[in-house]
């Protein structure tokens, strides 16, 4: 897959109009291991020049990509799925030292996302419209019919973050491919060989020249330009709340699905199982060193049963296997994916201290790689309480009752998802109705799967509706067409 997309030694070209383009500019940026700093590749810093040639392709492409039957578009989706799994270990190998990410879900985001890929291609084939009757409006004869299908938007710019290049790259290209459009994709800069391996796959796959196109370069500089191209007709994002507020604030009329930072709370109650309370928190807090959206972000428990749990979870946090997926296979909590990103969380975990937090595990680091944390009797002057760490801290906040829980996890800025933990079926679903998320679980850890569920962050966590229906309805719209009947 290698030899194609990459010019000369560890030097990666860009995917465009169905060539594999070297950097015009000869600018590149030097992706390091999060690992061992070595260089796993060079990806082009894009010029606008560039990027007007991706978009360009993108928007030429698109005529002849929407006319295509949907079985066609779904054939290649359906392909791109055995390839992923024909190169599932130098896929896997790549994410383990491109972003870091353990072995085992290394591995698993290359297997769901073929899984996701055949999912949406059944869908698209699926994908119905509906005839209406004018007279059920008041005032109109039987004498009109609106046929209405859905019709793909055009060039969709696809943003993906770092923490699942291959999946969340793919969880936008593949519901904005069968449904018609075509796609410049703008992978995250940590992340981006991973973002330039799939197209290479998707052309394998068949992908006609154009339909799918990648722009390299640092969000920082290019992203603006991207972001307000004339040929971007709809911008699906996934990243942080700040670049999504960003990217809101400089387009205009141009539609968006973001996805974006989240303050995940598990809320536990008295009557909950707390033995397997404990073990779904602290797999949906450490998982990736908790560098996933969705992660456990805080635990909100009556202080009844606070101290049973506390215990439970620093059980299972000293089980957890901590260090550099390039020595050791089977590991929870790896190097977090930048220095800057160590040091942050690191803050935190000092303002908990120095506030008077109790730490109950971790609290120290090596290098970039942060021991999996967990702070009890955080209280709500605590930055902890409210910043999302996006690495392996926790903290416990203890309340009196079910009400006062809701009242902390709605405080906060997201709105991501929520747990609540417990036996009682009227509680859980008092708790769910009055929390301001997109989804809540009921006695499980935070979590996107399955990839057909709706996933959608409220508040600061999003806008728009990820899943793959969901995802398919984002990135087309209906088209009328009205029959009037000469009575
Ligand atoms: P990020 O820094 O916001 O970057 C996300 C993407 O945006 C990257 O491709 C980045 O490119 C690009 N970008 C940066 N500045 C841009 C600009 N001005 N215009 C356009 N694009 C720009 O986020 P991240 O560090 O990759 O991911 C972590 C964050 O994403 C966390 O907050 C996490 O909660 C959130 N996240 C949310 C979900 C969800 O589904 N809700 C899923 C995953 C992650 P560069 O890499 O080149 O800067
Ligand atoms: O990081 C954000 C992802 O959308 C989370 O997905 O819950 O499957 O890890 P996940």
């Amino acid at each position: 897959m290698f030899s194609v997309i990459r010019s000369e030694e560890k030097s990666f070209r860009n995917l465009v109009n169905g060539e594999w383009k070297d950097s015009t500019s000869g600018r590149f940026i030097e992706i390091r291991s999060p690992l061992d700093d070595s260089i796993v590749g060079r990806v082009p810093a894009m010029t606008t020049g560039e990027v007007d040639e991706a978009m360009e392709a993108a928007r030429n492409a698109q005529d002849a990509w929407r006319i295509k039957t949907v079985s066609e578009r779904a054939e290649i989706l359906n392909a791109a799925a055995d390839l992923l799994i024909e190169n599932q270990e130098e896929i896997a190998n790549l994410l383990i030292l491109e972003i870091g990410k353990d072995h085992k879900s290394a591995r698993s985001e290359v297997v769901r996302t073929a899984d996701f890929l055949r999912f949406t291609a059944d869908s698209g084939k699926n994908i119905t419209g509906e005839s209406l009757p004018g007279d059920s409006f008041p005032g109109f004869k039987n004498n009109k019919i609106s046929v209405v299908k859905r019709e793909p938007l055009g060039v969709v710019l696809a943003i993906s973050p770092f923490n699942y290049p291959v999946n969340l790259s793919v969880s936008k290209i593949a519901p904005a491919l069968v449904a018609g459009n075509t796609v410049v994709l703008k992978p995250a800069t940590q992340g981006s060989l991973s973002g330039l391996y799939l197209a290479r796959l998707f052309q394998h796959a068949g992908i006609p020249d154009g339909v799918l196109n990648t722009v390299t370069g640092k969000g920082s500089e290019i992203g603006d330009y991207i972001t307000t191209h004339k040929d971007v007709d709809f911008i699906n994002f996934t990243g942080s709340t700040e670049i999504g507020r960003h990217i809101s604030k400089i387009t205009e009329m141009v539609p968006a699905l973001m996805e974006l930072g989240g303050k995940d709370a598990a809320i536990v109650l008295a009557d909950a199982d707390l033995e397997m309370t404990a073990g779904q928190i602290v797999a949906g807090a450490f998982s990736y060193s908790g560098q996933r959206c969705t992660a456990v972000k805080r635990i909100i428990v009556i202080d009844t049963v606070a101290d049973k749990l506390v215990e439970l979870l620093r059980n299972k946090i000293l089980d957890l296997k901590v260090g550099n997926p390039l020595e050791h296979e089977a590991l929870d909590v790896v190097p977090l994916i930048s220095t800057k990103s160590a040091d942050f969380v690191c803050g935190l975990i000092d303002d908990a201290k120095q506030k008077g937090a109790k730490l109950i595990a971790g609290g120290s680091r090596t290098g970039n790689l942060v021991e999996p944390t967990l702070f009890d009797y955080v209280t709500l002057d605590m930055r902890l309480a409210w910043e999302e760490p996006f690495g392996p801290v926790v903290p416990v906040i203890r309340v009196h009752d079910k009400d006062e829980a809701i009242k902390i996890a709605n405080e906060s800025e997201y709105g991501l998802q929520s747990s609540v933990f417990t036996n009682n079926i009227n509680d859980a679903f008092y708790v769910a109705d009055k929390l301001e998320v997109g989804t809540v679980q009921v006695n499980n850890k935070t979590e996107r799967g399955p990839d057909h569920f709706p996933f959608l962050g409220v508040k600061a966590s999003g806008m728009g509706t990820q899943g793959i229906k969901y995802s398919i309805e984002s990135m087309t719209r209906p088209k009328a067409t009205i029959i009037n009947i000469n009575l």
